[in-house]
């Protein structure tokens, strides 16, 4: 794993976002494959810039991403469809139907998770994925289990993080209790994978999944074995590392 070590969040998103740059102007045809939650908004922030300022098009990057919640619509504001369109699709000259995310509406599972993972071939792979980390090491919806998941998978969201999302909705029967995601394996399958962390609180499990085992209690350890992942962490990150 190369490390970038930045000194705080903005550092880290003006480098996440040309080192994103750098992959859509080096290829005819790029993939990129792209996380929501919170650690990205900034780096898509830098992306939308780079757009506005004429220094960066869009309009052959095709995209694929991590997760959406089973259930939710595209329009839906809890959606990650609807993230992704609000922090990067409608700034910038990405066409949309070039950009996918997993379809949260589908009911059949298996069908929903088999297709994503050939539309993922179809594509010709993932150049590269941009990955948050989550305070239990998980990457995509990949929780800490007994195995590395593969493929394309549906998971049931943990008592805990159905509660935490609660916050966000109007009543808990609201909240999804699933989620499509890509597996540990569709990940492992990206060219080069950019992994973003930033902040004291993720400063204990970056220093396991850097220096710990590789084992699925923490699923992101695997990237260890990724030949081509680069980290750009901040300082506070970094904090508990050697
Ligand atoms: C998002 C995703 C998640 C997040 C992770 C970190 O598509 O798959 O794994 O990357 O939960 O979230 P933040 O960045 O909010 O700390």
């Amino acid at each position: 794993i190369q490390i970038e070590k930045v000194k705080d969040y903005s550092a880290l998103s003006k480098k996440a976002a040309m080192f994103i740059a750098a992959e859509i102007v080096q290829r005819k045809l790029p993939v990129l494959g792209l996380a929501t939650g919170s650690t990205p908004i900034g780096t898509y922030k830098v992306l939308r810039e780079l757009y506005q300022e004429g220094r960066l098009d869009f309009s052959s990057v095709r995209s694929v991403n991590l997760d959406e919640y089973r259930g939710l619509s595209p329009e839906d504001s809890h959606s990650y469809r609807y993230f992704m369109n609000e922090e990067l699709f409608n700034h910038v000259n990405i066409k949309i139907s070039n950009t996918h995310v997993p379809d949260g509406t589908l009911k059949e599972a298996k069908e929903a998770c088999e297709s994503y993972e050939e539309l993922i071939q179809s594509l010709g792979g993932i150049h590269l994925q941009i990955l948050g980390l989550g305070h239990d090491g998980h990457i995509g919806f990949n929780e800490p289990s007994n195995h590395f998941p593969a493929k394309t998978h549906c998971v049931k969201l943990t008592e805990e993080t159905i509660n935490a999302n609660q916050r966000f909705f109007a009543k808990k029967e609201d909240v999804p209790t699933e989620a499509y995601t890509m597996g540990i394996g569709t990940i492992m399958h990206a060219e080069k994978i950019l992994l973003l962390v930033s902040g004291k609180d993720k400063a204990s499990i970056l220093q396991k999944v850097l220096e710990g085992p590789v084992t699925p209690d923490v699923p992101a350890s695997i990237l260890q074995f990724h030949p081509n992942v680069i980290l750009i962490a901040d300082e506070e990150a970094l904090s508990l590392c050697k």
